[in-house]
Formats: C-alpha cells, sequence, structure tokens
C-alpha cells in the first residue's frame, strides 16, 4: 500500500520571517501522510533547521547539469548537500514560462535520481489540449520522454503528480473523478513500479476539497501551491490525507 504524500510547493513566495513563523503554525499531530515544503531555494536550510524529521524539504526546480558554468543554476549535489530530499520538475510553470522542454525535464529527472533525489515529476493539460480531449495523449507524450531518456524502470523512488494547468491557481480544482481518470492511466502507463508509485493531485487543493480527493483509489496525495502558505489550512490538508 502506497504512503499519502502531501508537498507544499512555496513557489516565489515567502521570506525568512514566514518560514519561521509557519512551523509555529504548523500542526501535524496524527498525521499520518508524509509531509513536504519545497521552498524557494534561499530557505531550504532554514527549513531543512525547523523542519526535523518530521518534514521533509524539496527544491522546486534543479539544473540538468552536474556542475560547471552555468551562472544561477543549482545542481542535484548542491540540493543533497542541504538534505533535501525532493525537487520538482516540469512544473507547468517552468514548461511555461521558462520553456522547459519535456527533454529538459527528463534530463532534470535524471540528474535528480542521480543524486539520491526524489524527482516529484509534474504533467498536467492546458484547458485547450482538454477541450479537445487530448489530455490522456499530453500526459502519455510528458512520461514517455522521461521514459525515453531515463529507462522504464526509472519510476522506482519516483513521483508523479498530475497538475491540469487549468486547475493551478484558478479555484478550479478537477473534480475527483476527472483526477481519478488520469491517475489510473498514469499509473497503467508506469508498468511494474506503477503500483507502487505515489501519484499526487495538484490543482487548487484546499482543506474543503482534499478529503473528496484523497478518497479515490489513485490519487495519494497533493502538490499544494497556494494553500501550503498558510500553515493552519495546510495543516487541515495533511490530516485529510490519512
Ligand atoms: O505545484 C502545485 C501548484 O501548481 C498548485 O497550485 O495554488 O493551485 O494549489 P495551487
Amino acid at each position: 500500500m502506497r504512503t499519502p504524500l502531501v508537498a507544499a510547493n512555496w513557489k516565489m513566495n515567502g521570506s525568512r520571517e514566514f518560514a519561521e513563523q509557519f512551523f509555529k503554525g504548523l500542526d501535524l499531530e496524527g498525521v499520518g501522510a508524509q509531509v513536504a515544503i519545497c521552498p524557494p531555494f534561499p530557505y531550504l536550510s532554514l527549513l531543512a533547521e525547523k523542519a526535523g524529521e518530521r518534514v521533509a524539504t524539496g527544491a522546486q526546480n534543479l539544473s540538468e547539469q552536474p556542475s560547471g558554468a552555468f551562472t544561477g543554476e543549482v545542481s542535484a549535489s548542491m540540493l543533497e548537500d542541504w538534505g533535501v530530499r525532493y525537487v520538482i520538475v516540469g512544473h507547468s510553470e517552468r514548461r511555461s514560462l521558462y520553456g522547459e522542454s519535456s527533454e529538459l525535464v527528463a534530463r532534470k529527472f535524471s540528474a535528480a535520481r542521480s543524486a539520491g533525489l526524489i524527482p516529484i515529476l509534474c504533467v498536467g493539460e492546458s484547458q485547450e489540449e482538454r477541450e479537445q480531449e487530448r489530455t490522456l495523449d499530453v500526459i502519455d507524450a510528458q512520461l514517455q520522454a522521461v521514459v525515453s531518456i531515463n529507462g522504464g524502470d526509472c519510476w522506482e523512488n519516483a513521483v508523479v503528480a498530475y497538475e491540469p494547468v487549468w486547475a493551478i491557481g484558478t479555484g478550479m480544482t478537477a473534480t475527483p473523478e476527472q483526477a481519478q481518470e488520469v491517475h489510473r492511466f498514469i499509473r497503467n502507463r508506469l508498468g511494474e513500479a506503477g503500483a507502487k508509485v505515489q501519484i499526487l493531485y495538484g490543482g487548487s487543493v484546499k482543506s474543503g476539497n482534499a478529503a473528496a480527493l484523497f478518497a479515490q483509489a489513485d490519487i495519494d496525495g497533493a502538490l499544494v501551491g497556494g494553500a501550503s502558505l498558510d500553515a493552519e489550512e495546510f495543516s487541515k490538508i495533511c490530516r485529510a490525507a490519512q
């Protein structure tokens, strides 16, 4: 059986003060799910210090390169140096705003695994792609790009997050049934490893909709954006992922 995982993606939000205050409001008493927080890079060490053993830290991005003349980039080994456990790769905002191709995402996935980090691979379709009934084709292509570079056995020690682009930051959450259909498809496409891979849902997850999502057979948790910036709200979402 898969352990639920709830991960916070703070995006480019927060401050030192915010990070310190956040842990005063976080209440994980009785929560069985794994919990991770992915802050902006500058706060990773602070979080590692505050988070202790109960909360894992994650990064929101990494370079596909191991080291070298890549100004502004951060390598997997540097993240591993700071005790980082997860790293988000292929978030739709990286793909759309920063032009990350599925091939580049696949190479970042590879770099993360090579350093012993757990990549959280984000996949998802746009509103237009959903309306054109291309959702599963889009997601299959995103998954296959990773397999083509990393091999079919690359899903051990990896997490997948289904984040419909039209649900991110919009308040338009996918219905549990919509999400379950895609999660089931993803799990089947992962092959033998699929049964063990945690597949998270992301896109306007709130404490009010989390339980219905987590009740679905193939939804193993959430990748939470806006709601993760409120410690009390995020604690409620973690509690719902039993
Ligand atoms: O990575 C999670 C994020 O994209 C979801 O954002 O604000 O819709 O929870 P939000």
